[in-house]
């Protein structure tokens, strides 16, 4: 037997995230010394502050180092459900609450738990790399729902209504969202809940990882506390990697009904066991401690956004729209594609666009159908204001330089 028919059937349909190969691509030609700008990864470039790291610190020096819970701490649980309570005005009790080894492993473990053959996934397109696989890994069918660059990239209520079938399990919603910046008012969010309420076997799992990165004056708000009606079927999730810088400490969390916890909890019980002990100390103090870093840091990013959107609408066949919030912006290159690069390379795809972008000017960003959503691409605007002025002057002279 070759290796290849030796992989699961689930496995095979799982694609390697794309923008984890994207950074790798660059990484390899920045270790060749080529000159690259890496506008491709997900992470904040600012620094854990410095109290949350010493916390860390602590905990080794305690020998906090064992074992916990699967599913956390109780210090930590206790300040998630104070967070919760806090800044989205939500009740949940630490038996509701779970943490885990990063926010992607709150997204795998509920789908693990509550997935059958079959069962149908509502995602909005452009999505988050990992939501489709993640949903095939655990036997079920991802359903897309667009939401274009035509409405602000949010979806329609009607579409969303469509979409739904009696196989429908749940929707994953992500305000502001990774890829686009895309974040729903309250208003729009009512829209959307108002769906879900008419369809009582729908559950929300609302990512609201970006909650803290939203400008302009913007409110964040979440499913449960728009529609209480939907907080028997909503699970809330969040975590530390975006708003504390933490995505190396690997902490992500959620609450919702105590039966889904207790699943997700088994599903970690038989996986990973609990997430590691120090990072639990260190985000305690993250969510308890000061929180004046955020708005600060929401205020340089918003800086940044303002900068690529205005640099982006300058350079040649590039429309880029003012997104809401999240560290990212989607421009459209509908008006590159069919051009010809210096390299006598046709731009076919935004695929092409990226490819040959890195090749003449050394920015990688990615590709907008890794996404689900062609022709874009994905700057990630998470680095200092000097790196993200050089490259959107590169990716004027590039897109200059197209016929
Ligand atoms: C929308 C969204 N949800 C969840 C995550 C997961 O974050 P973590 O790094 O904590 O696993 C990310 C990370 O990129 C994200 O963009």
């Amino acid at each position: 037997m070759s290796g290849s028919q030796f992989l699961s059937n689930a496995i095979e349909r799982v694609k390697p995230s794309p923008t984890l190969a994207a950074s790798k691509r660059a990484r390899a030609l920045k270790a060749e010394g080529k000159d690259i700008i890496m506008l491709d990864a997900g992470e904040p470039d600012f620094d854990t502050p410095q109290n949350i790291k010493e916390a860390g610190i602590r905990a080794i020096r305690d020998g906090k180092t064992k074992y916990t819970d699967v599913d956390g701490i109780p210090e930590l649980k206790a300040a998630i459900a104070a967070k919760f309570k806090r800044e989205n005005g939500l009740d949940y009790k630490p038996s509701q609450v779970i943490v885990t080894p990063g926010g992607k492993a709150v997204i795998f473990n509920a789908m693990m738990a509550t997935l059958n053959p079959g069962d149908e996934v509502l995602v909005p397109v452009p999505y988050w790399v990992s939501y489709p696989d993640m949903v095939h890994m655990a036997g079920g069918k991802p359903v897309f729902v667009p939401a274009t660059e035509e409405t602000q990239f949010k979806m329609r209520p009607s579409d969303l209504e469509r979409a739904i079938t009696p196989k429908t399990k749940w929707l994953i919603f992500n305000s502001p969202s990774n890829p686009s910046g895309a974040a729903y008012t309250r208003a729009e969010l009512k829209a959307i809940t108002d769906v879900l309420v008419r369809h009582p076997h729908v559950w929300v799992l609302s990512d609201d990882m970006y909650e803290h990165l939203v400008y302009d004056g913007f409110q964040f708000t979440t499913s449960a506390q728009v529609e209480p009606r939907l907080y028997e079927r909503t699970l809330t999730m969040n975590g530390a990697s975006k708003a504390y810088a933490m995505t190396g400490w690997r902490i992500g969390y959620a609450a919702g009904p105590e039966p889904l916890i207790r699943a997700m909890a088994k599903v970690m019980s038989q996986s990973t066991s609990n997430a590691t002990s120090i990072s639990q100390y260190a985000v305690v103090e993250a969510l308890n401690g000061p929180q004046d870093f955020i708005p600060k840091r929401a205020e340089a990013f918003k800086q940044r956004r303002d900068m690529v959107v205005s640099m982006l609408n300058q350079a040649k066949g590039i429309k880029c729209h003012k997104p809401e919030g999240a560290f990212y912006v989607y421009p459209s290159c509908a008006g590159v594609i069919g051009k010809t690069a210096e390299t006598g390379r046709v731009l076919s795809t935004d695929e092409d666009f990226v490819m040959e972008l890195l090749a003449a000017e050394g920015v990688s960003v990615v590709h907008g159908s890794a996404f689900g959503l062609a022709p874009h691409f994905r700057i990630s605007y998470a680095v200092s204001d000097a790196q993200l002025e050089d490259a959107c002057h590169r990716i004027q002279r590039f897109c200059a330089s197209l016929r």
